[in-house]
């Protein structure tokens, strides 16, 4: 990465971009190409710029990611302080019910006869972005790190703990309890198919020596996690780590 000439990255955040960018010191190079992982056309534009000006790509970081379900879930709950928590937020004893919602948007939830409609338009909104986006984009730009530069290609796909089948099932985990809620099927699934797709990629070109990794930040304070969690300058550590490993570096991790 210390090369003289520029590192080519292609990364769907700009966030994790500019760390990435900052880390590697090539100050000079920073470029934004906007990009929908769920349409070809955007997808084939952007790794089509990159050929033609770059001609190789060193690092490819599949960041884009969203939880659908848990943006409902916020709405349901903004919507249930409005109509139901607001009023009785004012009563003289001053009570807050804000720590029965949850409980209270479940009931409503399970009252109701299921939604298919609008489940099937979460899973397929979720599983365009976070699985069959990575996808096609890594398919996608697979010709150009046969040319990279800054040796050897690494490919990082950004997962999830609560997607990891291993986390779920492992009953001496110290936190198998969290793990094991059913929560959040269409998003944790998603990412354990992504999972699935590191592997199929890191087996893919093990023979090139290319590494392909994915990285799960923790709960980290973005848009995505409605502010909660810790900076994502620390989450992005390890995914600039896994973006800048050297040739006796990991493949077909999950960190
Ligand atoms: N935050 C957490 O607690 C947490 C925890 C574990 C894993 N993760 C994972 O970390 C990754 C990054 O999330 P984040 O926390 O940084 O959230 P974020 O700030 O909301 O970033 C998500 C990124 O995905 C992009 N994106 C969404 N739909 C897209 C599309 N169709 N095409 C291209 N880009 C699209 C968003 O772009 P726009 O802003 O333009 O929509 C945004 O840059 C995700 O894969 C997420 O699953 C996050």
């Amino acid at each position: 990465m210390k090369s003289q000439q520029p590192s080519a990255y292609l990364c769907h955040s700009l966030d994790l971009y500019e760390i990435l960018h900052q880390t590697t010191q090539n100050v000079a190079l920073v470029e934004a190409e906007t990009i929908n992982v769920t349409d070809d056309t955007s997808i084939e534009k952007a790794v089509d710029y990159i050929a033609s000006k770059y001609g190789r790509l060193d690092i490819l970081v599949n960041n884009s990611g969203i939880n659908n379900e848990l943006d409902l879930y916020f709405k349901q709950v903004e919507q249930a302080k409005a109509a139901e928590i607001a009023p009785q937020e004012s009563k003289e004893d001053g009570n807050s019910e804000i720590s029965k919602l949850p409980a209270q948007v479940d009931h409503h939830l399970e009252k109701s006869r299921p939604d298919l409609a609008m489940m099937r338009k979460l899973y397929q909104e979720a599983y365009e972005v976070n699985l069959f986006g990575a996808a096609m984009v890594t398919e996608a730009c697979t010709p150009l790190p046969e040319k990279a530069l800054a040796k050897p290609p690494r490919i990082v796909f950004v997962s999830s703990h609560p997607g990891s089948m291993g986390l779920r099932v492992d009953k001496n985990d110290p936190e198998w309890e969290k793990w094991s809620r059913p929560s959040f099927p269409i998003y944790r699934s998603s990412k354990a198919a992504l999972n699935f797709l590191t592997l199929h990629y890191a087996s893919k070109f093990e023979g090139k020596e290319w590494k392909v990794n994915a990285s799960s930040p923790n709960l980290t304070a973005t848009s995505f996690s409605h502010g909660n969690g810790r900076p994502a300058s620390e989450s992005a550590v390890n995914i600039v780590r896994l973006a800048t490993l050297s040739a006796g570096g990991d493949t077909a991790t999950h960190w």
